[in-house]
C-alpha cells in the first residue's frame, strides 16, 4: 500500500513532469539551460546555437505550396504592399533583457524593439532547420492577416567567413572541404524556402566578402579565399534566384568602398558576380553599412570620416549605383540603420566592434528619399555583439579591444545586455 506520504510526494512531482515543455517559441536547450527540452505538440525544439534552442512550429508536416515559383520581374521594390514578419527569435532576445532591466521607463522601451523587424542570421548549418518553422508561422500571418508578409534572411556561412578580422570566424574551412559543405548549406536552405513560394523573402548574402574582395587581397586568408567566395556566391545567387527570393549583396560602408578610389573596383567585383551568375532577375541589388554605425544622411561629416566626400551613405549610394550601372549592374540599395542612431562616436572609421554610445537609428520603412534606397532596414539585430573583447579567446580581434569598444563583450552574435541596453538609452529617434 502507497503511504500518504509517498502520494503527497508524487502529487508534488508529477505536475513537474507532465508541464515540463516548453512553449512555441520558448528555449528548449542551450549550455548552463536547465529548464524544459521538450516542446508542446506541433513544435520542435531547435538549435538556435550552443546556448539556446527553441521550440519553432513543426513544419514536417507542412505541404509544398502550389502556388507556382514568382516569376515576377524584380524592378519593383520587394517591401511594397509586404508587412516584414518580425522574428520570434529576436524578440525572445528582446523580453528577456528587458526583463531583467532594473528601470522601469527604460524597459519599457526595450520592449517597442521587439516589434522593430529585422533580419534572421543563419550564420551555422545548425540553425537552418529554424527556417521551416519561421516561414510556416509567417505564411500564417499571411493567411490570416489576408495581407502578404515578407520575411528577412541573412545567408552567412562561407567557407573561411570574415577573412580579414577575426571575430567572426564561420565553422567551414577551404582547406576541409569548405566549399561542399557551404552548397550543402545552401541546398538546405533552399530546400526550405522552395516549400513557401508564397510568401516573399529577402537575403542578404554574405557581409563583407566581397568588400574584402575589394580592398582586403593583402590579407593572406582573403586571398586565399578569393576563388572560394566566388564560386560560393554565385551558387548562392543561382539557387536562390530559382526560387524567387529577392537578393542584395553586401556592399560594404561607405567608410570602406565609399573611398573615391575604391567605388570602382568595387563596382567591378560586384558586376562580375552579377553577370557571370547570368545577370539573375532577383538579385536586385546591394546592402550597406550592415553592422555598421554610419548615417543615412549627416547634417555634417563625422570628423572620422574627413577627407571622404561620401561621408554618409546617401552620398556613397549616389556615387556607388552609377559605377555599377556602367559595369553592367542595374542595382537597387538597402541600408542598414539599425545603430546608426548617434554619430560622431569614433576617432577613426575602421572602429566596428561594439562602438560605446551608439543607439537605435531610424526605423525600417520604404520611404527613403533616394530613388536607388528600396527600404531603410536594420540587419544587425541590436544587443548581439559584434566580438569578444576577451584576449584570450581565439577570435578574439584587436578592434574589439580599442577604447572604442565596450568591454565584457562575449562572442560575436551573443546577447550583449549592456550593450542593448545603450542602444535603447540613446535610440535616435526615441523609442
Ligand atoms: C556574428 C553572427 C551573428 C551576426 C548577427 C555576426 O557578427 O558573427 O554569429 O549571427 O553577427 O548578430
Amino acid at each position: 500500500m502507497i503511504k500518504l506520504a509517498t502520494l503527497s510526494a508524487l502529487a508534488a512531482i508529477v505536475p513537474l513532469l507532465v508541464s515540463a515543455q516548453a512553449p512555441v517559441w520558448g528555449q528548449c536547450g542551450g549550455a548552463g539551460w536547465n529548464g524544459a527540452t521538450t516542446c508542446v505538440s506541433d513544435s520542435v525544439c531547435t538549435v538556435v546555437s550552443q546556448w539556446y534552442s527553441q521550440c519553432t512550429p513543426d513544419a514536417s508536416t507542412v505541404p509544398t505550396s502550389t502556388t507556382p515559383v514568382p516569376t515576377q520581374a524584380p524592378d519593383t521594390n520587394p517591401y511594397t504592399g509586404h508587412d516584414v514578419w518580425l522574428t520570434p527569435f529576436y524578440a525572445s532576445e528582446v523580453s528577456a533583457a528587458a526583463a531583467v532591466m532594473t528601470n522601469a521607463a527604460q524597459a519599457a522601451n526595450a520592449l517597442k524593439v521587439a516589434k522593430i523587424p529585422t533580419f534572421t542570421w543563419f550564420d551555422t548549418v545548425a540553425k537552418v532547420p529554424m527556417l521551416d518553422g519561421y516561414l510556416a508561422s509567417a505564411r500564417e500571418q499571411q493567411k490570416k492577416s489576408g495581407k502578404k508578409v515578407l520575411v528577412q534572411i541573412v545567408v552567412y556561412d562561407l567557407p573561411d567567413r570574415d577573412c580579414s578580422a577575426k571575430a567572426s570566424h564561420g565553422e567551414f574551412e577551404i582547406a576541409k572541404d569548405g566549399v561542399t559543405k557551404y552548397k550543402n548549406y545552401v541546398d538546405q536552405l533552399a530546400a526550405i524556402i522552395k516549400k513557401y513560394p508564397d510568401l516573399r523573402i529577402v537575403a542578404i548574402i554574405e557581409p563583407d566578402s566581397l568588400a574584402n574582395m575589394a580592398t582586403n587581397m593583402s590579407f593572406p586568408k582573403c586571398a586565399n579565399a578569393a576563388a572560394a567566395y566566388k564560386e560560393c556566391t554565385i551558387y548562392t545567387v543561382k539557387a536562390l534566384n530559382k526560387l524567387g527570393v529577392y537578393m542584395y549583396l553586401d556592399g560594404g560602408h561607405t567608410g570602406w568602398l565609399g573611398w573615391p578610389d575604391n567605388i570602382e573596383p568595387a563596382a567591378k567585383i560586384m558586376a562580375e558576380i552579377y553577370n557571370e551568375a547570368g545577370k539573375p532577375k532577383f538579385l536586385r541589388g546591394m546592402a550597406t553599412n550592415v553592422s555598421n554605425f554610419n548615417a543615412l544622411r549627416a547634417s555634417s561629416p563625422d570628423p572620422a570620416t574627413v577627407p571622404n566626400p561620401n561621408y554618409d551613405e546617401s552620398r556613397f549610394i549616389d556615387a556607388f549605383a552609377p559605377a555599377l550601372a556602367a559595369s553592367g549592374f542595374p542595382a537597387k540599395f538597402i541600408v542598414d540603420q539599425g545603430r546608426s542612431g548617434v554619430q560622431n562616436i569614433r576617432p577613426s572609421w575602421s572602429n566596428w566592434c561594439n562602438l560605446k554610445g551608439a543607439g537605435f537609428g531610424m526605423r525600417p520603412t520604404s520611404n527613403t528619399g533616394s530613388p536607388h534606397i528600396d527600404q531603410i532596414v536594420w540587419v544587425k539585430p541590436g544587443g548581439e555583439c559584434d566580438g569578444t573583447s576577451d584576449t584570450t579567446k581565439e577570435r578574439y580581434d584587436e578592434n574589439c579591444g580599442l577604447e572604442t569598444a565596450m568591454k565584457g563583450a562575449p562572442e560575436a552574435g551573443q546577447w550583449f545586455q549592456a550593450y542593448f541596453e545603450m542602444l535603447v538609452k540613446n535610440a535616435t529617434p526615441a523609442l
